[in-house]
């Protein structure tokens, strides 16, 4: 898309985040990076590993209410395989969250036992958050911290000490999370965020979203498209424009001479996805990653396949 190329991936703001996080390190047993269900591969900061080096890591797969539950497992295996320690949540109700540090205890077993071996029975986890902007962090700390969250000592000419927040199960977070970014420079990944509203709506052409989103649909949630828009999983089309042309006679919104309103049009479908009116709804699969995650992939030159390549709907 033309206009995807005005995005920019913000240096200054993950320079502060790079250094934020190599101060941190060394204080932190865990990272938990939060990733958003729907996207767990374009919510991912690329140069996450290379940041956080071998720490052990908890991904958590946020908004996992509005992602299809039959693709967060496998995505669930998908990270396991990969080393971490997986847990779902719905950072906004809270279910899933009391499983954080459980997890985390499970995952940092090993260290645990040889600080027991050393006397230091009940010495607290220490973990930091980290996520791409919009993921979930706030709601998350909220969520485990209840009221307990330390406010952030802000006097002039006082270096802000770093405060941690208790939580249950024996964990400390650190009071500030992480913002990192997601790698934009890639068209597919800056779409699928646009689809979420990860990123922001005013630099995107919204029906030419709305058509894209259309096809992804047609192709893997079919069934959505005809109950929400009486759509037919058979039919055929042109473009992604034509879907949304359609889209627009079926709910009646023409304009004056029977002109399919695209542009009302184009707002309801990404709203009713955003609201998840479409139902739940995931726009990565496991199993269009050609391979399991290579160099190239880190640096976000692959995600997935392109949807110029087509035929499976992979946006
Ligand atoms: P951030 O700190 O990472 O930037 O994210 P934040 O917690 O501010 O959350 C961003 C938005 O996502 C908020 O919605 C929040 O309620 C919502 N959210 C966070 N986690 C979940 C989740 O697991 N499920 C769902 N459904 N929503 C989640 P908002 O529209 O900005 O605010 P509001 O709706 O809370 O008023």
């Amino acid at each position: 898309m033309e206009d995807m190329k005005d995005i920019q991936w913000f240096p200054g703001h993950m320079a502060k985040t790079r250094r934020m996080i190599q101060k941190s390190l060394p204080l932190v047993d865990a990272v938990a990076e939060l990733l958003d269900a729907r996207l767990p591969l374009s919510s991912r900061n690329p140069e996450f590993d290379r940041l956080t080096r071998r720490k052990p890591r908890l991904v958590i797969l946020n908004k996992a209410d509005m992602a299809d539950p039959v693709l967060t497992q496998q995505w669930v295996e998908y990270y396991q395989k990969r080393g971490a320690a997986v847990i779902t949540a719905d950072s906004k109700s809270g279910k899933g969250v009391k499983s954080f540090a459980p997890a985390l205890r499970r995952l940092l077993a090993p260290q645990l036992a040889k600080y027991e071996a050393r006397g230091m029975k009940g010495r607290p986890i220490r973990v930091m958050i980290l996520g791409i902007p919009n993921v979930g962090k706030s709601s998350l700390i909220n969520r485990l911290a209840g009221g307990k969250r330390a406010k952030a000592e802000d006097r002039a000419g006082v270096t802000r000490v770093q405060q941690w927040i208790k939580i249950d199960g024996g964990v400390e977070l650190l009071d500030t999370p992480g913002v990192l970014w997601p790698k934009l420079e890639d068209q597919e990944v800056a779409c699928r965020l646009a689809f979420t509203g990860a990123v922001r709506d005013e630099v995107l052409d919204t029906e030419a979203l709305a058509a894209r989103l259309l096809v992804f649909l047609h192709q893997q949630y079919p069934k959505a498209l005809e109950e929400r828009y009486r759509i037919a999983p058979d039919c055929t089309y042109e473009t992604g424009f034509a879907l949304l042309e359609q889209m627009a006679k079926n709910r009646g919104m023409l304009l004056s001479g029977g002109v399919p309103n695209t542009e009302r049009a184009a707002i309801a479908v990404i709203d009713e996805f955003r609201g998840v009116k479409l139902g739940r709804i995931t726009l990565e699969r496991p199993e269009d990653q050609r391979t399991p995650q290579t160099a190239s992939q880190q640096n976000g030159v692959d995600h997935g396949k392109k949807a110029s390549d087509g035929a499976d709907g992979t946006v």
